[in-house]
Parts: structure tokens; sequence; C-alpha cells
């Protein structure tokens, strides 16, 4: 198959959290498959451009509509691990992407919408075909209405259109007033079997619109599809999802194996692994030094945590987890920072607090070489989220030996099982859970971590051990999205003959 990924972010180069994970982790393993498989990014000014490699740009400009104008657009292609990418530059006065950041912008809305409309232009008029066009979030669903709408009518409508939501919280919902700058006729698309908002019916939601419009609409997670299409869990698509169940399935994410590994990890100063755990101690003890934590005691357990502060995460569990990691007597980790004002304010507050504390160390930035260091050097690991449609960093963690203590929620109610649940096959008990989400909850899973940690060190070795064996990688799930993009191009086949 030809497949072509429109998408805001794309690790290592583009990325904010684990969409840009997803973006290369999954093209990467349906191009072993043997599909020709592209992806198209808006090219940012803050992207890591040394890690694309023959990057050129072409000599033709593409013309894109915008509010009523045709803007030009530079392309560029390059190479990023292995992949073919193609960057687009608009030249549009607002320098939409020469922000220094890839969101939180007043005009994220413009931004994308011109994005998504500007990345199918850069297929119709570079004459691609795909079969599949693989859209992501609110950033790129817009790429669903413009194409059945607007580029179908061209002649470009071989492809079958696939929108994966990574996160319902996030919907990019707008005033109607504003899709129509994109060249989407508002009247047309302001219906409630359309794009327009459930709960406020005087805005559009490009997420909705995605829904409504893709042949094939998945989510990152077998247990997060249940919970969105519940009154709960659905942030107010529950109803429209519900209605479009027959194209809409969780496939859990993967990891990037290759990426991740903890044995050829040039992040790290001692590669190990599964069957020689030395280089893990070696790290721990490399880590506690650099970061002046106390390093007397080899064995005083270390708990990790690197995430977005949001309150998805569950910020007031990892506050906690701070504080009860102390009185259980290990040392805590936590990387992260947070685009919510009062929520940075206040972790920057407890970083303060610790700063010459021997045994807890906040470091509030993105910085992707201490991810690996982190979680090279923790024993656990947390991930105490309110809702969490995947969740990659449990699954790292356990591919480098640190135990998940998770809330069972979405992806981590399908990757985390209790080794103290009875009820599931012993083989695939892999870690520490708790459902309620509140301090008691989150005591109990991290007093039997710590228990079995100090009292039975042997089990526990064995425990790591069998984390890190686990097979995270994408292949499984790759071949569930190959299948479902084939069932939807052979369904387009057959209805075209
Ligand atoms: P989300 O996408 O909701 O943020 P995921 O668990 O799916 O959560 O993915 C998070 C990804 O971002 C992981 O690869 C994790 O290692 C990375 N990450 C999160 N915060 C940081 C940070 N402060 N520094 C480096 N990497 C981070
Ligand atoms: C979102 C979700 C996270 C998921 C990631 C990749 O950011 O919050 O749970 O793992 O997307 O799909």
């Amino acid at each position: 198959l030809n497949i072509v990924h429109i998408a805001a972010e794309m690790a290592p180069v583009a990325k904010v959290g684990g969409l840009g994970d997803v973006v290369s982790g999954l093209s990467k393993a349906l191009q072993r498959k043997g599909h020709l498989v592209e992806i198209v990014l808006p090219k940012y000014d803050c992207m890591e451009y040394e890690r694309i490699t023959d990057l050129k740009a072409l000599d033709v400009d593409i013309q894109s509509y915008f509010d009523g104008q045709l803007f030009k657009n530079k392309i560029w292609v390059g190479t990023v691990e292995g992949l073919p990418v193609y960057f687009i530059e608009p030249h549009h006065p607002a320098k939409l992407f020469w922000r220094g950041q890839l969101y939180g912008e007043h005009d994220d809305f413009k931004r994308f919408s011109f994005f998504s409309r500007a990345a199918l232009e850069l297929l119709y008029q570079a004459g691609k075909r795909p079969d599949i066009i693989h859209c992501h979030d609110w950033q790129t669903a817009f790429v669903a209405p413009l194409y059945w709408e607007i580029y179908s009518t061209r002649g470009l409508n071989s492809a079958r259109i696939c929108f994966t939501c990574h996160n319902f919280e996030y919907q990019g919902t707008t005033s109607a007033s504003e899709l129509s700058s994109c060249g989407l006729d508002v009247h047309h698309l302001k219906r409630p079997d359309r794009m327009q908002d459930n709960s406020a019916h005087d805005r559009i939601n490009p997420t909705k619109g995605a829904i409504v419009y893709s042949n094939i609409v998945t989510t990152v997670s077998p247990t997060y599809a249940q919970e969105v299409r519940t009154a709960e869990g659905g942030h107010g698509l529950h109803e429209t999802l519900n209605t479009h169940a027959k194209k809409f399935v969780g496939i859990l994410n993967g990891i990037d194996t290759d990426a991740w590994n903890p044995s050829t990890d040039d992040f790290l100063r001692f590669q190990y692994n599964a069957d020689d755990l030395k280089g893990k101690a070696d790290n721990k003890d490399s880590l506690r030094k650099l970061l002046k934590l106390s390093s007397s005691e080899p064995s005083q357990p270390m708990v990790g945590c690197i995430t977005r502060l949001v309150p998805q995460k569950g910020v007031h569990l990892i506050r906690h987890a701070i504080y009860r990691t102390l009185e259980l007597g290990g040392q805590f980790l936590l990387l992260g920072s947070s685009p919510v004002p009062h929520i940075q304010r206040e972790f920057e507050g407890i970083a303060k607090q610790f700063q010459s504390h021997p045994d807890v160390r906040l470091l509030l930035k993105y910085d992707e070489a201490l991810s690996h260091s982190i979680y090279a050097a923790c024993d656990m690991f947390i991930v105490p989220s309110i809702f969490e449609p995947c969740g990659l960093t449990q699954m790292i963690a356990m591919r480098y030996g640190a135990v998940p203590i998770v809330r069972r929620t979405g992806g981590l109610n399908d990757t985390v099982f209790d080794v103290d649940d009875d009820t599931i096959p012993f083989q695939y008990r892999n870690g520490f859970t708790f459902l309620t989400p509140n301090e008691e909850g989150l005591n109990g899973a991290m007093e039997r971590a710590f228990d079995c940690y100090k009292n039975r060190s042997e089990i526990w070795q064995q425990f790591v051990q069998k984390v890190m064996r686990i097979d995270f990688s994408w292949d499984s799930s790759a071949e569930q999205y190959e299948e479902l993009y084939q069932k939807a191009v052979a369904r387009a086949r057959a209805a075209a003959t």
C-alpha cells in the first residue's frame, strides 16, 4: 500500500509527547512490512534539524488556498530515520510555524487548518495518489472533511482516510466562522450529523468532523476505546462515536524498540540487557552522582516519573508520590514540564524545596537524553493518570527494567497487570496497579512494590528481567492497522467496479 501520514509531530525531529513517537514508530513498522510510507509535517523553526538527512527544497512551490487567497508553500523533502518526510513551509505573513514551539499559540486553529489544506494540496499537485491518508488528532482532523468535500470532486478520491484520536480531551473546537478560512462551507458542515459541536451549537469541532468523514477511526488502546463511548469518558463525543461505532476501534500503541533499547542506547553511559543487569546498576549510580543525590546505598529504590504535567496525568498524585517515596525510604526523580502556568509554578516551588535534598530531584524541562538515563536508572516508575488513552512511558520503563506502578485506566489497563491479581495468568503479571485515583489507592500500590523490592529481592530481580523481555514492539499493532487499511481499500475497489 501507499500510505501517507499527515501529522503535527514526529519523533525525534518534532515531538511534544507520545503522538510523535507513534507517528514514527507506526510508520517504520509499516515500512518494514513492505508498504510505501511517507509523512507530511509542518516545517517548524524549532525542529531537530540535525536529525533530518538530505533535506532539500523542491523546485516548485505548492499553492494552497486560505482566507480567500492563494499562498505559496515551499516544500522540503528529507529523510528521518529512513522515512521520507515532506515539510511544508508556508509563505504566510503570520509565520505560522516559525514560533519557537509546536503548539500553544493563540491561532493554532488557523495554523493547523492551513497545514491540513496545504498537505492535501501537496498530494494533489504532486500527483500522488495514496491508498491511505492517515491523519492524527484535531490538528490534522480537517483532512477528512477537506478530502471528501473538496478534493474528491477534483478526482482525488482513490484514498481512504484513517483518523486516529490520541486524546479526546483535545478536540480543537472553535467558532464556526473560522472554518471557512480553509475553504470548507460552514453552513453545510455546522450540522449535528457533521461538524457542529455536540454541546456548544454555535461552534464546530474538527475531531467530530474527522469521526464523521473518515473511513476508519481509531484510538490508541482497546480500554480507552470503550471508555470514550461512555458519557463519563467521551468528552462530549460518546454519542458521535456510538453512531459511528462500526468504523471505530482501539488499537494499542507499540513502542519503537530500536529507539528504546537499553542494549544499544547511545544516550546511556552503560548499556545492559535482561541477562546482564550490571549496567543498570551502574547507570543508577552514575545518574545519582550527576544529580548530586545520595549514592551511599546502592539498593535504595529509585522511583521515576517522566510526563507532561497536566491534570490528565494525576498531578496531585505525582506530588503525593514524592512524599510517600521519601516515607518509604526511596529516592524520587521527576522529569516533566507543564503548559499550565499554575501547575508549572507549583512544581517549581516543590523543586526549590528539594533542590539540595539527597533523595529527590525535580527536573522541570523537556530533555530527551535525560529521559533515557532516568528510565535506565529507575527501579520503579509511576503513572497515576486520571485517564490515559494509551501511555508509552510505562512500556518504555518496562523495557529498561523499571517496574510500573499505574492506575488502571485506558492503555495502562491494557499493558500493566497486577502481580497480585489471581484472575490474570501469572506470566502476564508485570506491575502494581490501583483503581481509585486518590492517595490511598496509590499508597497501596507503592507499599506493595516497596515491600517486594526490599523483602523479596530475588523475586524482584526476576520481575525486572520479566518486564524487560515483554514484547512491546509495533509488529502486532501495525498488523492490525494494515488489516484495517486493506479492508477499507478493498471495499473502495469493490464499490468502484
Ligand atoms: P503523552 O503523549 O500523553 O504525553 P505518552 O506516555 O504517550 O504521554 O508519551 C510521552 C512521551 O514523551 C514519552 O516518549 C516520554 O518519554 C516523553 N516525555 C514526556 N515528558 C518528557 C520530558 N520532560 N522530557 C523528555 N521526554 C519526555
Ligand atoms: C496522547 C495520549 C497518550 C498516548 C499518546 C500516543 O498524547 O495522552 O496516552 O500514549 O497520545 O498515542
